[in-house]
């Protein structure tokens, strides 16, 4: 290989910076080339193209964001979108691609390369860590300490005023955000779309736990209910009119912000890892780390969503806020 694009696709989450610093230094040590496709897989088929050296990306590695940008493309889902932006590929000499991002964007790569003859080797850059082959994913911690520091505020005047605070955090398709947030916020409940028992364990909670708690916080996954927060919110406020309930959305807040050390040594050995993989020839893998070490996962493995929820996780919540 000579060439080696990379490009962010999907949500961004912090540490994308840091893994396309990666990406680009290391290549660049191997004395190859390298060069940034901006918006994902939309500027794949535009040809939003530039080459990268190693100023490109000096003094990105404490971004949140990505300087590439990200996108979700409709076109690139459609057999001629991929033919469209194998053609760019080929037009910019690129003969390798380090995607950044989440099942979306692996989704994408699998069929890029089971259909043209392009070696792909992604990386997990998604907030939601949800993703099978690595234990965590870049973005996943900055996301859960934003999140942390937060609930720790919100606790802060929920206390002051004898409050319950419901407060939905993100994930779609997965709770690993709630639970871990829960258990570090110390929650009263945590709800999460794997399981459908958390309201039932709530308004169990309400109606025969304690009765002198000053504060409580209850954790809502955006993916439990199609209602999230606010429908929680007001069956809430109807079964127990004397408790002060108010809801929280925190949002797209947790997807910015300066990475966490974490999250950048992540995301800089993955990057690493990523063009060493290119050169060894492997193809149509995730990088991730297990158990500290680099684990390489097949796409089709990879996008198979959510690995499970950690029961006793759950049970924590519930017991250390009995
Ligand atoms: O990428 C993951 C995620 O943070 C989900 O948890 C959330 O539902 C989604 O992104 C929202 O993304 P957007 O606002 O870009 O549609």
């Amino acid at each position: 290989i000579k060439n080696i694009g990379v490009f962010t696709s999907g949500g961004d989450s912090p540490g994308m910076n840091a893994a396309i610093r990666a990406v680009v230094r290391t290549a660049l040590y191997h004395d190859l080339q390298v060069t940034g496709i901006r918006r994902g897989y939309e500027g794949m088929i535009n040809g939003d193209y530039e080459p990268m050296n190693r100023k490109s990306v000096s003094n990105i590695i404490q971004r949140g964001g990505t300087i590439l940008k990200s996108a979700r493309s409709t076109d690139f889902q459609t057999p001629e979108g991929r033919k469209l932006a194998f053609f760019q590929l080929k037009k910019h000499k690129i003969d390798a691609l380090v995607a950044i991002g989440g099942d979306g964007t692996f989704t994408g790569a699998k069929l890029l390369g089971e259909e043209h003859d392009i070696p792909v080797i992604g990386l997990p850059g998604t907030i939601d860590n949800d993703l099978i082959g690595t234990d965590f994913t870049i973005g996943y911690d900055t996301a859960i300490n934003t999140v942390v520091n937060a609930v720790d505020k919100i606790r802060d005047t929920a206390e002051s005023h004898d409050r319950l605070f419901i407060v939905e955090v993100m994930g779609r398709d997965s709770g690993l955000i709630a639970l871990r947030t829960g258990v570090a916020s110390g929650a009263e409940s945590v709800l999460l779309p794997e399981t459908d028992l958390g309201l039932d364990a709530l308004m169990y909670r309400l109606e025969h736990g304690r009765k002198d708690k000053s504060s409580r916080i209850v954790i809502v996954a955006e993916g439990e209910r199609e209602g999230g927060a606010f429908e929680i919110g007001d069956i809430v406020k109807a079964k127990f009119p004397n408790i002060d309930t108010r809801v929280s959305i925190l949002g797209h807040i947790q997807r910015g912000g300066r990475p966490t050390c974490m999250d950048r040594v992540l995301a800089s050995r993955l990057g690493y890892a990523a063009v060493e993989a290119l050169k060894e020839g492997r193809r149509g893998e995730m990088l991730g780390v297990i158990h500290g070490e680099i684990a390489y996962t097949p796409f089709e493995k990879a996008i198979k969503h959510s690995p499970e929820i950690n029961k006793t996780m759950v049970k924590i919540v519930e017991v250390l806020s009995l």
